[in-house]
């Protein structure tokens, strides 16, 4: 299943977004302010991983994307991304069991294929194991970037109909978006980016056009529940226009 864009339909307005994504900085001035390793923040910064899987789930969230590795992140020093890998090991060994009894889907969206073989098919057994459930959808970013999205998209939708190169004027966003890493869901209504940095760092490029964005000054590691429930009280109070003006939107929230 595939969902129709923003642009071409406006989503029902709803209390609780459906789909949250979330870009968790902040772990390495979590530990750096305690006089630990920036490798401390990260372990921490799984904790919260869970507690935020477990709270958006537990209010109602049905897509949850998380922005875990980014394709800019292998330029940091070599012990930080080697201790990245190993919590993505742990945490995929660690929890895709209870993951799977919860009715949670995973997946990881990103070029997989610069990651270590064991780590690649650690995350396809995962996927595999998770592929009936549908409560929940957990979701992944590794090795991920927005602009890589939209190429590999365009590269695969030329690739399965030549003919198009021939013809460009019969492409268009709806076609297109199909052959983006996350088409099978809706846009995010709600992004959060923690650690007090107001970018959207290549994240879902294409597909946060019409999100809400939330930035907060708390450290990923810091990042819980209540954290969680503040950023759906500010997402309340937000009027989503979708390019319509204020008055058509209170007539009408779903045209
Ligand atoms: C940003 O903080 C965080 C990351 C680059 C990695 C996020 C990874 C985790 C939370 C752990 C693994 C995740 C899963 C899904 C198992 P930063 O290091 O950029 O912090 P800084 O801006 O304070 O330096």
């Amino acid at each position: 299943m595939s969902f129709i864009s923003s642009t071409q339909a406006i989503p029902e307005a709803r209390t609780v977004p459906q789909h949250v994504a979330i870009i968790m900085d902040g772990n390495g001035r979590w530990a750096t302010k305690r006089l630990l390793p920036r490798t401390a923040g990260h372990a921490k910064g799984v904790q919260s991983v869970r507690k935020v899987v477990q709270a958006a789930a537990k209010h109602g969230v049905k897509y949850l994307t998380l922005f875990a590795f980014s394709s800019e992140n292998w330029r940091r020093p070599q012990e930080e991304v080697s201790l990245l890998m190993r919590l993505f090991m742990q945490a995929l060994d660690r929890e895709v069991a209870q993951l799977k009894n919860q009715g949670v889907r995973l997946r990881v969206i990103g070029d997989r294929s610069q990651f270590d073989v064991k780590l690649q098919n650690m995350m396809s057994k995962a996927e595999a194991a998770t592929e009936a459930n549908e409560a929940f959808h957990l979701t992944i970013a590794a090795n991920y970037g927005g602009r890589w999205d939209i190429l590999n998209a365009t590269r695969r939708m030329l690739a399965q109909n030549p003919q198009l190169c021939h013809q460009p004027d019969q492409i268009n966003e709806q076609e297109f978006a199909q052959y983006l890493s996350m088409a099978w869901a809706p846009e995010p209504d709600l992004f959060i980016r923690t650690g007090g940095e107001q970018r959207i760092s290549n994240f879902l490029i294409w597909q946060l056009t019409y999100t809400e964005l939330f930035f907060t000054e708390q450290y990923w590691p810091d990042f819980g529940e209540a954290a969680l429930l503040d950023a759906f009280a500010w997402y309340r109070g937000r009027e989503r226009r979708f390019g319509r003006t204020s008055a058509q939107v209170k007539i009408k929230t779903t045209v």
